[in-house]
């Protein structure tokens, strides 16, 4: 087997001691370390405003890595490379301290000056410490320097933006690394393999042969202890500005003409273009909201949203969204794509179904309106693989056509597939691979094109809650479906 590059480097960790950290960071870097995909040479430097100690710390990095995967006997040796560094973002002591722990540590592990600055934290402050990195020539070294963010980036295109420049004042976009973690999820790379990489599916890929294509991610677990930043947020801005318009840009583009990250990124920026701007006084032609009631899942009953906490009392934030979108360009005029995504459904599943067109006349159905075209699905998680689902004779009896499956299960165990997403993109950052990270340009057009429906939203108060807990979301969505003669698959 290739033996896989192992990067040097410092990673700084804004937000040490909070959530993502823990859950998906510290075991991520464990992973790498494991996987022989991060040289002996690093350091890790957590920072936050708690007045830990690298004891602490180390501490923390053990149990969340006990917590999340199992661990070996090296696990003595890796938290050996955590410091941790009490920090105030708005203080230029802080920045002076890091300077000088930075440099400590890029002498002691050799990491022939490659820093990674993760902010792990609320995005009001990223502007600051761009700035703060800039003015203290943190960013400045005898390696790379790069910045990883986390989502929200922005709360509609104008704040975004605003982001964008504060950053873009300090790092260059190359060095800006904005994290999407479905990009990291093995089957969403997969996309543009099945679709490239065999002569079977990409003739048929185009508005000829798909009548529509569907995206589903639901969700079981409700707002969690997240009600104060998800209740600004909701379910668009949560989902579907990042992670399902992105499954659209891959689904959607074109053949790139090399696999660089230039040109895959360019591709993909042109399908977010060509979606068709919605208009906003006929947002509910094209777009349903929804917020949860009480309902049960699993044998369990649940609360509503507006009873989770006591903040939400009265929101009116969607928890659920479905949209119909469309895309203005030669090869997908005419096919309508359906989103959906939502809290507090059925099950957690995240799936790609392409429905194809019949054949003009099908003789093997049973009835005129037993319709079962073929579809073809991509599934991300929990399971992860593809079904293409057929017509053929089962029996010997009778000469009629049923339905059955062609599967591929890549890993039927995997379960959520986060923490691999993690450690993908972790990793991709440390090779400088930027590919599975989002420009700002997708960024901006995404947010582009849900500002529209959230503006229309703003305006108007919902009739919420108005679905149960443990349902796929409001009529409304299948209504969205049903008026263009689909149905959404349960595949
Ligand atoms: C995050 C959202 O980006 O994605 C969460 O903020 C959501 O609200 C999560 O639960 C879903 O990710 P995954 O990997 O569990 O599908």
């Amino acid at each position: 087997m290739e033996q896989p590059l192992q990067p040097k480097a410092v990673i700084v960790i804004f937000g040490a001691t909070g959530d993502l950290a823990k859950r998906k960071l510290f075991p991520s870097i464990y992973r790498l370390y494991q996987h022989g995909k991060i040289s002996k040479n690093f350091a890790v430097i957590g920072l936050a405003r708690r007045e830990w100690t690298d004891e602490v710390l180390r501490e923390n990095v053990v149990e969340s890595i006990e917590e999340a995967v199992s661990p070996d006997e090296n696990l003595d040796e890796f938290v050996s490379h955590f410091y941790y560094h009490p920090f105030d973002v708005t203080e230029d002591s802080s920045y002076q301290g890091l300077k000088h722990l930075i440099k400590n540590l890029e002498g002691e592990y050799d990491t022939d000056g490659n820093r990674i600055f993760y902010l792990a934290m609320a995005p009001n402050f990223f502007g600051t410490i761009a700035n703060k990195l800039k003015a203290y020539e943190l960013e400045k070294s005898d390696g790379w320097s790069r910045l990883v963010i986390e989502k929200p980036f922005g709360h509609n295109l104008e704040s975004a933006k605003g982001l964008n420049n504060q950053i873009r004042s300090a790092f260059k976009e190359d060095q800006i690394y904005r994290i999407d973690h479905y990009l990291g999820k093995q089957m969403v790379q997969n996309i543009e393999v099945i679709r490239f990489a065999n002569g079977i599916f990409e003739h048929l890929w185009n508005n000829r042969f798909i009548s529509n294509i569907q995206i589903t991610s639901s969700e079981v677990l409700g707002v969690e202890e997240r009600a104060r930043y998800y209740d600004h947020s909701g379910a668009t801005r949560d989902m579907v500005q990042n992670h399902i318009l992105q499954m659209v840009a891959l689904l959607l583009m074109e053949p790139p003409i090399k696999l660089t990250t230039d040109e895959i990124r360019s591709e993909k920026i042109k399908v977010l273009r060509a979606l068709r701007p919605l208009d906003k006084n006929e947002i509910s032609k094209s777009f349903v909201r929804g917020q949860y009631d009480a309902g049960e899942i699993n044998g369990e009953a649940v609360p509503s949203y507006r009873e989770e906490d006591e903040e939400l009392t009265e929101s009116n934030t969607e928890t659920f969204v479905a949209g119909k979108l469309l895309i203005d360009n030669y090869r997908w005029a005419g096919v309508p794509i359906y989103i959906r995504t939502g809290k507090r459904m059925t099950e957690k599943s995240t799936k790609i179904v392409i429905e194809f067109k019949d054949i003009p006349m099908n003789l093997y159905y049973k009835k005129d309106n037993d319709r079962n075209p073929n579809l073809l699905s991509i599934n991300i998680q929990p399971n992860e693989g593809i079904t293409l689902g057929l017509n053929a004779r089962k029996s010997s009896e009778g000469s009629l056509a049923e339905p059955i499956q062609l599967a591929y299960n890549l890993n039927e165990s995997s379960g959520i597939n986060t923490p691999e997403a993690y450690e993908r993109l972790l990793y991709d950052c440390m090779i400088g691979d930027a590919t599975n990270f989002t420009h700002w340009d997708e960024v901006a057009l995404s947010w582009k094109f849900v500002d529209t429906v959230l503006d229309a939203w703003s305006k108007e108060k919902a009739d919420f809650p108005n679905y149960k807990s443990g349902s796929m979301g409001p009529k409304e969505a299948d209504e969205l479906l049903a008026k263009d003669g689909f149905h959404w698959w349960e595949v």
